[in-house]
């Protein structure tokens, strides 16, 4: 069949056109034509996506992407529309919904809504560089149970997927979610929106000088809390808390960490005004901040699959993208670990439309309980859990 998937849920229009078939054990996926059309440059002067601003151009780019991938995919009839429903910003998930709406009505199609979070587990099937002709079989390429640690500007949570559909949050941040804090933080050293790559830039260029890296938890034997690097000169030799590293529990907490980083910065500029003119200092706190945030979530990370005893471990979400995220998650021992490719691990519609047909094709058998995924029963949930 032929879908078509939108995701509008944050600062990005996207529109994919597919060919999908096989049910959910055997799906297979062709991608006809992948449109997107990023803010970034709107809300650079912001520091952060301002909403009202993020929904006038989805406003403006919705019909220029649609465009765009129907031309590149050359077909003249689509089967099922699969659209965002939440989480995310509800003004800019209704964009998304009402334009698939009126596709639905012109097209008389079905509508199926997705799960943007369901979204980032399964953007882990497709791997490049066959994104144009990807096909895969969930059943035989994914052991299941499986811990999902998903990580964006909006969430950082960690999930037990039991199967297709079947998910339990088994923990999650208690105040800002770990992309945020990197964005945050980045602001701080006055880097751009979005921080994540740009603190990740700046720590990549001292931790590959060994006395200055600490953080890594498999050159700790597992230990935490390391002495401090010995021989760095004192100003750089910060020490930033883990915060909720040693709860018992799998939940998070990134705003302390936050605001240590606030008062660390505060507290230098005492010491020199023009702080944030020093290249190696900059370095340090994003080398400290990214050693702790890190930390915090490969710690409970391996954790969960210790305790829930699972052999598949799968990272999504823009902060997926993280070097030395990847490079620490993949010291677990025991354990298969799926990331999403890097054009995956941010928003994107093609996972919308995999978990979309996956959905669809799941609740087909099942009579609908009620109307609401009538098309024009579809409504936005800005803070839509599993
Ligand atoms: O999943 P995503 O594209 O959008 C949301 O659903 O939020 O995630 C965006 C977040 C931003 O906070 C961005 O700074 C962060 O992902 N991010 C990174 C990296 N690349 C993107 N954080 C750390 N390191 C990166 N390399
Ligand atoms: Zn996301």
């Amino acid at each position: 069949m032929k879908i078509l998937s939108i995701e509008t849920s944050c600062d990005d229009t996207c529109i994919t056109i597919f060919e999908a078939k096989g049910g959910i054990k055997n799906a297979s996926f062709k991608i006809l034509a992948n449109s997107s059309n990023s803010q970034i440059n709107t809300h650079i002067p912001y520091g952060g996506v301002y909403p009202v601003m993020a929904k006038r151009e989805h406003i403006k780019n919705l019909p220029i992407v649609f465009e765009k991938s129907w031309k590149e995919a050359k077909i003249k009839k689509i089967d099922l529309i699969a659209v965002t429903y939440g989480p995310g910003l509800e003004m800019c998930l209704w964009e998304g919904i009402t334009f698939a709406q009126k596709l639905a009505k012109k097209w008389k199609v079905p509508i199926v809504p997705v799960n943007h979070m369901e979204g980032h587990i399964w953007s882990v099937l497709l791997q490049e560089p066959t994104i144009s002709k990807s096909e895969f079989l969930i059943s035989k390429k994914i052991q299941m149970p499986a811990i999902a640690l998903l990580v964006s500007g909006g969430h950082t949570q960690l999930v037990l997927v039991k199967g297709f559909g079947k998910y339990e949050i088994i923990g999650e941040t208690l105040d800002d979610a770990v992309g945020e804090a990197f964005d945050k933080v980045a602001r701080m050293l006055d880097l751009p929106y979005p921080g994540g790559p740009h603190i990740s830039a700046l720590a990549e260029k001292l931790r590959n000088i060994p006395l200055l890296r600490g953080g890594s938890l498999a050159r700790r034997g597992g230990k935490i809390h390391p002495p401090p690097p010995s021989g760095t000169p004192q100003e750089e030799n910060f020490k930033l808390p883990r915060p909720m590293l040693y709860s018992k529990n799998f939940n998070f907490s990134f705003a302390g960490l936050k605001t240590a980083v606030l008062y660390l910065i505060r507290d230098l500029k005492k010491q020199h005004s023009n702080i944030l003119q020093n290249d190696k200092i900059k370095q340090a706190i994003a080398l400290e901040f990214e050693n702790a945030a890190i930390e915090c979530l490969v710690y409970k990370t391996a954790k969960a699959i210790e305790k829930y005893k699972v052999k598949t471990l799968i990272v999504g979400g823009g902060v997926a993208a993280n070097k030395y995220l990847r490079n620490e998650i993949k010291k677990i021992k025991k354990i298969k670990i799926y990331f999403p490719t890097p054009l995956l691990s941010g928003d994107n519609s093609i996972m919308i439309g995999v978990a979309g047909y996956l959905n669809y094709v799941k609740n087909k058998s099942r009579p609908q309980a009620s109307g609401k995924n009538e098309p024009q029963n579809i409504k936005a949930v800005g803070n839509l859990r599993f």
